[in-house]
């Protein structure tokens, strides 16, 4: 049995909750999907990389709120310019002016990008890059890799519960670094693809995060451009952790469009859709608002997010600690005579356990054991790093982490030679 906390006042929410809203809490941050009486249901405070929660454990979050908190939460600095924006004007009767310097700086250190446009979340953001992509083109059809996460909307809903199946009826899927499976689904819907989305490392749910080959991105790259379709990066997820300039120009590909979200304004609600020069006139014609869409503090939070994250260099401190982490892990596993596949970029690691052979099991007791001692290591989602974390940080964690091999060792025996 792993270690387990006393949840007594969290658990004691949550039953209230299940009596208000359906399931409790819903969406990715579900109980269900972290280990039962392991994890903590609520957060009640943050700090830095600190969680705490309602009975008063604190965890160092390796979570980052899943994503958002890029340079750790309530950072000084951001929080300082969203507070001054929010007492000039928040949500306003028309833009403030802080939406125009946003739009400049997004603009000016993302390449091939030329205008932006603001939104509240990666789903809207997704959905509607896909739009300007049909009316840029005048075809329907879009192409994804199979399993990959844009969001909740119909077109790509992990679950689909909900939505008619027509909704899918445009949608063509290939294989994450297979460009051949992309080349046949030009070959047989020739001229009807309007766009290409894909992602900077394999963001199929439950796998580990493959990163692309530089072969696949340029022949993504290439058959976007011979066949007239718009490649599309959705960087919601892996966004200002891997390149200031756009996550593919560490692979130095560069998209027509590129959708941000969670990391670009340090957990102030915010998305932005940002496009090549070609498809200035089609994102003018497509029709897209919200009562929300140009709210000013989230802009103003953005603004400050990425001039710190630039003035701290930020994404090496991020490359940095990540690889910390992994190195760490991979000797303490190692020593343990446990094997771990470490994957993904070093700032978004991921790990899994080989003799789980593609379930998570040993991740469950792993996350578990780590939770009970104030590490959060979500079981089978990928993880986060941010500006936050210093390498004491990192250390703690890591020796919490021998603790884990050691339970999953207890539980599940050594690997089979
Ligand atoms: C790659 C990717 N795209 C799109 C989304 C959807 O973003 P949101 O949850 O803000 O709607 C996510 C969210 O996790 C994501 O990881």
């Amino acid at each position: 049995m792993t270690t387990r906390l006393d949840h007594s006042i969290g658990d004691a929410l949550f039953d209230r909750a299940q009596r208000v809203i359906p399931g409790g809490i819903y969406g990715h941050q579900t109980p269900a999907f972290l280990v039962a009486g392991a994890f903590p249901k609520f957060l009640s405070a943050a700090h830095g990389c600190r969680v705490v929660d309602p009975d008063g454990h604190q965890y160092i979050d390796f979570m980052c709120a899943y994503g958002p908190m890029v340079l750790g939460y309530g950072d000084p600095v951001v929080e300082a310019a969203a507070e001054r924006q929010r007492r000039l004007c928040d949500v306003g009767t028309l833009p403030a002016p802080v939406m125009v310097e946003l739009a400049e700086k997004l603009v000016d250190i993302t390449t091939g990008m030329d205008w932006a446009m603001f939104a509240k979340n990666g789903s809207d953001g997704c959905t509607w890059s896909i739009a300007v992509a049909r009316e840029a083109t005048g075809r329907d059809m879009v192409a994804m890799v199979g399993g990959s996460y844009h969001g909740v909307h119909g077109w790509c809903n992990a679950f689909q519960r909900g939505f008619p199946d027509g909704e899918r009826a445009t949608v063509l899927t290939f294989s994450w670094n297979d460009a051949a499976s992309l080349e046949r689904l030009f070959a047989a819907h020739h001229g009807k693809i309007a766009a290409v989305m894909i992602t900077p490392f394999r963001h199929e749910g439950m796998h580990d995060s493959e990163l692309p080959t530089r072969e696949f991105l340029d022949s993504v790259r290439r058959q976007c451009t011979s066949n007239g379709a718009v490649m599309i990066v959705d960087d919601v997820r892996a966004g200002f952790r891997i390149n200031i300039g756009g996550s593919l120009q560490h692979w130095g590909v560069t998209p027509d469009m590129t959708v941000y979200s969670k990391a670009v304004a340090n957990g102030y609600p915010l998305a932005v859709l940002l496009g090549a020069d070609s498809l200035r006139t089609p994102a003018q014609g497509v029709f897209y608002t919200g009562t929300f869409a140009t709210q000013a503090v989230p802009l103003a939070a953005s603004l400050a997010t990425i001039e710190q994250l630039i003035v701290r260099d930020a994404i090496v401190h991020m490359d940095r600690v990540g690889r910390r982490l992994c190195n760490g892990l991979a000797q303490r596993a190692s020593a343990a005579g446990l094997a771990v596949t470490l994957s993904g970029p070093p700032s978004i690691p991921f790990m899994t356990f080989v003799a789980d052979d593609g379930g998570f099991d040993r991740s469950r007791t792993f996350s578990a054991e780590c939770a009970g001692r104030g590490a959060f290591f979500h079981p089978h989602h990928n993880w986060f790093v941010s500006m936050a974390h210093s390498d004491a940080d990192i250390d703690a964690a890591l020796a919490i982490a021998e603790v884990g091999f050691a339970q999953v060792l207890a539980e599940h025996g050594a690997d089979q030679a």
